[in-house]
């Protein structure tokens, strides 16, 4: 059978303020290398988060701000697809859909579902669906860290149980709004019981390579079992 992995890309990679064509081409170049068949889910970044911010000071509620966000992810799912190979030529709204699309093509690119989840859970969902075992978290961070790194010196973990991450998830989740942990807590949850394998990595393109390619990486690696 044919290898499976779903890649999470943060939107913030594709879009820091304007997209990020160079960063994309060559991403692209690795998602087209990978003999197997690939899901991308991309995320909304900053656009989703001005956007958002905009519906709710002109009077728009939580679940409208959210509609517009993924509005957002979907706008940066189609600059992936312009570059990929054999690629769906739509960007599936449902899992359903990118799941059959995912039969006829190698590659499919897409972006949020529903309001009230984050991407994260949207690549854990797909993963589910499409009985991948692995996910790559790709962010501008290149892993999972005991502290946060841009603000602390950090140590970064190469492996860690997905109960542990849980935990450091939870911990991170009491802290102030706005600052976001590495990967949803939902995400993690819904990953818990399907046993999946969460590999984060940066930008650097064969760390890249190597996650999807189930290869060993300079990221961190969450799985059932590992402890660091
Ligand atoms: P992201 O998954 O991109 O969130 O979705 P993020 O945490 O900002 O991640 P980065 O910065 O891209 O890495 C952006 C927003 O889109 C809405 C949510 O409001 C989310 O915060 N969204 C996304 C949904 O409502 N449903 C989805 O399925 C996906």
């Amino acid at each position: 059978m044919l290898a499976k992995a779903v890649v999470s890309l943060g939107g913030s990679v594709v879009n820091p303020g304007r997209p990020d064509v160079s960063f994309v081409k060559k991403v692209c170049r690795v998602f087209n290398s990978f003999r197997g068949k690939l899901a991308i889910l991309v995320g909304g970044g900053a656009y989703a988060r001005e956007y958002a911010k905009a519906i709710r000071l002109l009077g728009g509620n939580e679940y409208e701000s959210d509609i517009v966000a993924i509005e957002e992810t979907r706008q940066n799912a189609m600059l992936v697809k312009a570059c990929l190979k054999d690629v769906y030529p739509k960007i599936p709204e449902t899992f359903e859909e990118a799941s059959i699309a995912l039969k006829l093509f190698d590659r499919v690119v897409m972006g949020g579902t529903i309001p009230g989840i984050t991407t994260d859970a949207d690549a854990v969902l797909l993963a589910e669906k499409i009985n991948a075992k692995r996910i790559i978290n790709i962010s501008n961070v290149d892993g999972v860290y005991d502290k946060d790194p841009s603000r602390f010196k950090a140590k970064k973990f190469s492996k860690l149980s997905i109960n542990e991450f849980y935990k450091m998830a939870l911990q991170a989740d009491k802290r102030k709004a706005g600052q976001h942990f590495i990967f949803d807590v939902v995400a993690i949850k819904l990953a818990m019981r399907s046993r999946l394998e969460i590999h984060f990595v940066g930008k650097n393109l064969k760390d890249i390579e190597n996650a999807i390619k189930g290869k060993k990486h300079g990221g961190t690696v969450v799985s059932a079992s590992s402890s660091s």
